[in-house]
């Protein structure tokens, strides 16, 4: 705990700026700390904080503090939810000692609101909310002050979860339209503006590559050394008039085989539409069945169904075999945008060294392929139509993207992977239509914007010519994972009494399936 407040406030004394608030993201399973990190010096107008990458963990987490003094949070950033949420020092995750048993579910950061000065509380109950993948928290509503890469939102509205299957606290990046209370409230974007902190309503992200331990989050700004060409334009798709996430038109996928011909799928050809919803709460990418199934007979990957997941050769890890040309190209906005995806970005290493593929599978050499198929919501019951796209993790790391909630649209680059410069432009509200924020075309699906005669919204900026060459590894600590905490994993699996749970627990070498596997896209559900 010491150590942790340490660092946190090492980061905080890196940053000086106004109207921009950066800090680094970690990538990983949480409850395992890293060491203090380095800081970077100040720069214009920025704030900055560290995102951390654990190789075999999943999600992208961020830590804030809370209160006065100062609480430290690790927080799960998430771009398919809405709402802030901190574990309560009382949550039942915190307090069952059978719970505490499992050690993915110990609880990594909780917060105290009697040792804070500044807390209030909104309303004891009132907040639930249900994640695709089927975990629920809930608890009350509070207000306090949130230190995030040293710049402090005053009275910032947030849950205050005492049930919850999560061993930390997520943070909910997008729009107000989907929060999970009875009245909508201005959530940390809007804060940040709102207070003038930042002066666009607005997050750059930058994941980086997989095999990195670090990427980063900027408020208010735009990082240019971060992405190669032009930052494509992309408008966000409305529902019924309101902007609920970051949703946007996915038009094919190309796949570029080992042998240079190409595979083109199209959602036109699906009997159903297929937006595609940018979430960096969600590890892999989840694609309409049809398309997933087309992979599955050119790639050779193998679904089993005793794990419920798709598996590929791991062969494919690495990107100097003979087989890395392999790629996938997402298009987008009616093939205008585009972002490519190699092959080395969508396997994943996390399968237990005992477990075996089927017989029927065609590798013996198993890793998780990084698209699943939607369906796999129809079966846990979370979504009737997985008439959806999942952009999460694997898609995200490849890309730089910059949410831009105020014009409703995102910026979208090919990410310049291990950037080690800086050239950040800080964004500035354009100039505002006559009509308010939730205007749009009407019913159904809208791209809103006018990409003709484009008076506000994102700048026209490009990024560096091309991926950088040179590259420092960074000075972060060595990732290590502890593998004795498969067994206790396992154990509490069998104490659940959930035999399938179990054989999957069983045979993935990670800690912690729920943070591994997190599938937030919160704004899907509606309780
Ligand atoms: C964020 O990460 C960069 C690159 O690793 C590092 O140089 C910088 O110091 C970090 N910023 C903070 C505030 O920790
Ligand atoms: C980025 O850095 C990691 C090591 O941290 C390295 O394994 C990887 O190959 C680098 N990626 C590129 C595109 O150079
Ligand atoms: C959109 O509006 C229509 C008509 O008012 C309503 O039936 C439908 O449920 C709405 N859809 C959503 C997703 O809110
Ligand atoms: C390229 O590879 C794919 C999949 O392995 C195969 O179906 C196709 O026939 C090959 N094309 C050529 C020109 O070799
Ligand atoms: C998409 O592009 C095609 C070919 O350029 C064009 O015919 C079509 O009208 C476009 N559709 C939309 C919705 O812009
Ligand atoms: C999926 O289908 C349902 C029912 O047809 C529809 O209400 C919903 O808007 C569709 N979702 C998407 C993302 O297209």
């Amino acid at each position: 705990m010491q150590l942790v407040a340490a660092s946190v406030f090492a980061l905080a004394s890196g940053v000086l700026a106004q109207n921009v608030v950066q800090f680094n993201v970690t990538r990983g399973v949480p409850g395992v700390h890293l060491g203090s990190i380095p800081v970077l010096g100040k720069r214009g107008t920025t704030h900055s904080e560290r995102l951390i990458n654990f190789m075999a963990g999943g999600g992208y987490y961020a830590r804030v503090s809370l209160g006065t003094p100062p609480q430290v949070m690790t927080m799960l950033l998430d771009t398919g939810s809405s709402d802030a949420w901190v574990l309560s020092h009382k949550a039942d995750l915190c307090m069952d000692d059978d719970l505490q048993q499992s050690a993915d579910k110990i609880c990594v950061d909780t917060f105290n609101p009697s040792k804070s000065s500044t807390h209030k509380v909104i309303d004891p109950r009132g907040f639930q909310i249900k994640y695709l993948d089927g975990g629920i928290a809930s608890g009350g509503w509070m207000q306090d002050d949130l230190t995030i890469g040293g710049t402090t939102i005053k009275s910032l509205q947030l849950a205050y979860v005492t049930k919850a299957k999560r061993n930390t606290g997520i943070l909910g990046l997008g729009f107000a339209a989907s929060e999970k209370a009875a009245t909508k409230y201005p959530n940390i974007i809007d804060q940040l503006a709102n207070q003038n902190l930042i002066s666009s309503k607005a997050f750059s992200l930058y994941l980086n590559d997989r095999r990195t331990d670090a990427g980063s989050i900027l408020f208010g700004g735009i990082d240019t050394d971060k992405f190669i060409g032009p930052l494509q334009i992309i408008p966000l798709l409305a529902t019924n008039g309101t902007y609920t996430s970051f949703e946007i038109d996915f038009s094919s996928l190309v796949v570029t085989l080992p042998n240079s011909t190409t595979l083109t799928m199209e959602t036109s050809m699906l009997d159903h539409p297929a937006p595609a919803v940018l979430d960096s709460g969600t590890t892999l990418s989840y694609l309409p069945d049809d398309m997933v199934d087309t992979l599955t007979s050119a790639l050779a990957t193998y679904f089993d169904p005793d794990l419920g997941m798709t598996l590929i050769d791991c062969s494919y890890l690495s990107s100097s075999s003979s087989s890395s040309s392999l790629s996938f190209t997402f298009h987008f906005l009616n093939s205008t945008a585009s972002i490519r995806v190699p092959v080395w970005e969508m396997v994943l290493d996390v399968l237990s060294p005992s477990y075996i593929p089927p017989p029927a599978s065609p590798f013996q050499n198993a890793c998780l392929f990084g698209i699943q198929s939607t369906e796999i919501f129809e079966t846990t019951g979370t979504v009737k139509q997985p008439n959806f796209t999942l952009l999460g993790d694997t898609f995200l790391r490849s890309a730089y993207v910059v949410f831009d909630l105020g014009n409703h649209e995102v910026g979208m680059g090919q990410a310049n992977l291990n950037s080690s410069a800086s050239r950040i432009i800080e964004l500035k509200e354009g100039p505002k239509k006559d009509d308010d924020d939730d205007d749009n075309n009407g019913g159904g699906k809208n791209a809103a914007g006018d990409s003709a005669t484009k008076t506000r919204g994102l700048p026209v900026v490009t990024g560096v010519l091309a991926q950088q060459t040179t590259f420092t590894p960074t000075a972060g600590p060595v990732m290590t994972l502890v593998t004795t905490k498969n067994a206790a994993a396992a154990a509490a699996v069998g104490r659940s009494g959930s035999g399938r749970g179990g054989e999957m627990l069983g045979v993935l070498g990670v800690v912690g399936l729920a943070s591994f596997f997190a599938v937030l896209g919160g704004v899907f559900m509606a309780l």
